[in-house]
């Protein structure tokens, strides 16, 4: 619902309200966002303006009208106002003072896609939008607003226009700002590197800026574009929390200010840093759109309003809500050493084991025996593939199991071809060194014909075999930013312009493709964002395949996102990132959590570790919808994690419990379960157990092992526990009788 009266624009549904009020100086002015609340005829008295002797104002004799106090929708810099802007917009004389002033706006049903970008899509959806302008130098700036009936959130985005003779340049342009009342709050961020994605990290707010950002190319695995707010007493399941994430996978900031009356402006957007956008007459400018989700049921309120906005009005294709096949990935059973006969005999013990789809990673074309060569030269090295990828993938087919290939279409290594042909196509400054990554270079996909030129070396391929999915890697941060095609001017509109290339050879690629199933990875988890999931349903969720490091991995990833898009595969031990051990039971029981795979030769595991293997594929078949597609809730984490899917019927819960080091001696373990039935009465393992008694007296799990007196006068005196040892888990399934 969106209501408009009295100058107020009331944004709400059920759960959420957002107040927006157009102030005295025609700005617009920030009233509320946060849990639904009635509406009414006016809000004026949620309006808060407080004078001080030494703050600008903007009327004469009236003090209480200060920039510098009140909330502010999209606020500005240089009147009076000294937080950090929301925006940045410089004319033709060089000042970037600016009056966005309100206009009009439209209340609708239904939401537009921005063109080239992400967005979220429905039909339960209804938009707002304001049309602001600067008359003196010809700008128009429209906010977009939208609220889904069934979603705690606000989604937003705004639109730039030169209505005016002169050109301007945009040099800040965030998604969203917003003013909190108060600055009572942690902030939750999910950070990292390389192989230990998106772990949790939170603090205090204090006074000042604290931010994250990437300036990378891509949103990173350093810092994911998502923020979260919560009260200090919030905790998984109840209490206050703001979320905010951005769709969009290039240069991001996700800002939080505490001013110096403890105001808290919220900014997301575009990276500032490296950013500038020239905007000539009749030219607009979209901005990529921001979530902002408001829960009062704890951080799992907030994921599961993230989860299933991306699952619902975010993820298309064929895939969208439906279960992914069971993989097997070569890339850790063979890296780049591999032929047609090994690849075939991984394949066959595979589809014996019960595998849905056989995925062959990097390796397979130009002449690629290791990284140092033929990234993009996307035709099969004969070499090894002598009937090339259509041979292999119908003797796939033949077995039983659809196929899947890598590439790494942003990508050229200097031995190639595409190189000798276009070595202009790497992004590089003119006169300055070129910084090596992995022996390979960025393609410049702010050109479109660079693009085009991928895109038809990709379909050569495609287009000869049956392939059923595509992992799209992307393992290098881009250095030297510049591109041949922009204007000295333009410079700065690289990065956005290379994000927006990637996202146009994925529309192709999708419009041509539409039955293929992509999975992004970058270095495993470096694209891991809302917007890459618009284009790919599922993301390899980190390089780290140890069942310890996924847990904080998938753990902190669910905070934004829904564990279908999660990649999870069982790999061999030692793990090949950590070289610990653990047990085959541990690891499929972490990775039943995502979309589930194996990345191991099948025919290296004993006969007993094969067995078990299949009961595990039998395990994930049978519940996989629930995992997939039910509610999850993250339950504990620290030196023990659980987590539990609950089916959208509540007749099914399965619960994770994960232990990472064993104690001495410890204390009786218990879980309490959430979102079930409370009448309902669940069997497990031979018990049985009301709903109401397992959210509130909670299950009691397997007994930890208490030590064992070796001497014989103690034995079979008391029971020592099941539980053994380091590193071991147990997955309960609960069904209703
Ligand atoms: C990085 C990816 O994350 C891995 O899964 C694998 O595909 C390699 N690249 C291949 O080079």
């Amino acid at each position: 619902m969106i209501k408009f009266s009295n100058k107020t624009f009331h944004i709400y549904n059920d759960d959420v309200s957002y107040i927006i009020k157009i102030l005295d100086n025609n700005h617009l002015g920030q009233l509320y966002f946060g849990k639904a609340i009635r509406d009414r005829e006016s809000f004026d008295h949620l309006l808060v303006e407080k004078g001080t002797n030494l703050a600008p104002c903007l009327f004469e004799g009236n003090l209480d009208f200060s920039l510098e106090v009140i909330k502010q929708e999209y606020p500005s810099y240089g009147t009076g106002d000294y937080r950090d802007p929301a925006y940045q917009v410089t004319s033709k004389n060089g000042s970037s003072i600016t009056d966005l002033g309100y206009k009009s706006h439209v209340i609708k049903k239904g939401k537009r896609s921005i063109k080239g970008l992400p967005s979220t899509y429905g039909e339960n959806v209804d938009t707002l939008e304001i049309n602001l302008e600067d008359e003196l130098i010809g700008l128009e700036v429209t906010l977009r607003y939208h609220v889904f009936s069934n979603i705690s959130a606000i989604i937003r985005s705004v639109e730039f226009k030169n209505i005016g003779q002169e050109t301007l340049k945009i040099d800040r342009a965030m998604s969203s700002s917003l003013d909190l009342y108060d600055a009572n709050f942690e902030m939750i961020t999910l950070d990292g590197a390389w192989a230990r994605e998106r772990h949790i990290n939170s603090g205090m707010l204090r006074k000042g800026i604290q931010s994250i950002s990437s300036s990378r190319g891509t949103s990173s695995a350093m810092h994911n574009p998502f923020i979260a707010l919560k009260r200090p007493n919030t905790t998984e399941h109840i209490g206050e929390v703001y979320g905010f994430a951005l769709i969009y996978s290039g240069n991001f900031l996700a800002q939080v200010e505490v001013d110096a009356y403890d105001v808290t402006r919220v900014l997301l957007g575009i990276n500032p840093f490296e950013f500038q956008w020239r905007l000539r007459p009749d030219e607009i400018f979209n901005t990529p759109e921001s979530v902002m989700v408001y829960s009062d049921k704890g951080l799992n309120g907030m994921s599961q309003n993230f989860h299933n906005l991306f699952r619902n009005n975010l993820m298309r294709g064929k895939y969208k809500n439906k279960t992914r096949p069971i993989v097997i990935n070569n890339w850790e059973a063979t890296y780049f050493d591999f032929t047609e006969e090994s690849i075939l005999k991984i394949a066959k013990t595979a589809k014996e084991a019960g595998i849905e789809l056989f995925v062959l990673d990097d390796g397979w074309f130009g002449k690629r025996d290791n990284d140092s060569t033929s990234l993009g030269d996307w035709s099969v090295y004969l070499k090894k593939l002598p009937h090339g990828i259509k041979g292999l993938a119908e003797k796939i087919n033949r077995l039983g199991l659809s196929f899947g290939l890598w590439f790494e279409p942003e990508m050229v290594n200097e031995i190639s071809n595409l190189y000798k042909e276009h070595p202009d196509y790497v992004i590089q400054t003119p006169g300055r060194n070129r910084s090596y990554g992995r022996n390979q270079y960025v393609l410049d996909f702010s050109r479109e014909e660079v693009v085009v030129c991928i895109f038809k070396k990709m379909c050569a391929t495609i287009d000869t075999a049956n392939i059923a999915y595509i992992k799209w890697d992307m393992n290098r941060n881009i250095t030297e930013a510049f591109s041949y095609s922009l204007e000295a001017t333009c410079q700065k509109e690289f990065f956005h312009r290379y994000i927006l290339g990637v996202y146009s050879l994925y529309e192709k690629l999708l419009a041509r493709f539409p039955d293929i199933l992509f999975e992004s990875c970058a270095s495993g988890g470096a694209r891991f964002d809302a917007g890459m999931l618009y284009y790919a349903p599922q993301a390899w969720t980190s390089d780290d395949t140890d069942a310890i490091e996924r847990l904080h991995i998938q753990y902190g990833s669910s905070m934004v996102y829904p564990i279908i898009s999660m990649g999870s595969h069982v790999a061999a031990v030692p793990n090949h990132q950590v070289e610990r051990i653990t047990s085959l039971k541990m690891r499929a029981d972490v990775a039943y959590f995502g979309t589930f795979g194996y990345e191991l030769d099948l025919n290296k595991v004993s006969p007993t570790d094969l067995e078990q293997v299949k009961g595990q594929i039998a395990f994930f078949k049978k519940y996989r919808e629930i995992i997939q597609l039910g509610d999850f809730y993250r339950l504990t984490q620290g030196n023990f994690y659980s987590w539990l899917v609950v089916s959208p019927n509540k007749k099914t819960a399965i619960l994770g419990y994960y232990k990472i080091l064993a104690s001495p001696n410890p204390s009786i373990k218990k879980i309490n379960l959430v979102g079930l039935d409370a009448n309902f009465k669940y069997s497990c393992n031979g018990k049985s157990y009301f709903g109401d008694e397992l959210m509130n007296v909670g299950m009691i799990l397997e007994t930890e092992f208490t030590g064992l007196m070796q001497a014989e006068s103690f034995k079979g005196k008391y029971t020592p526990g099941t539980d053994k040892g380091d590193f071991t888990s147990q997955i309960y399934v609960f069904q209703a009788v």
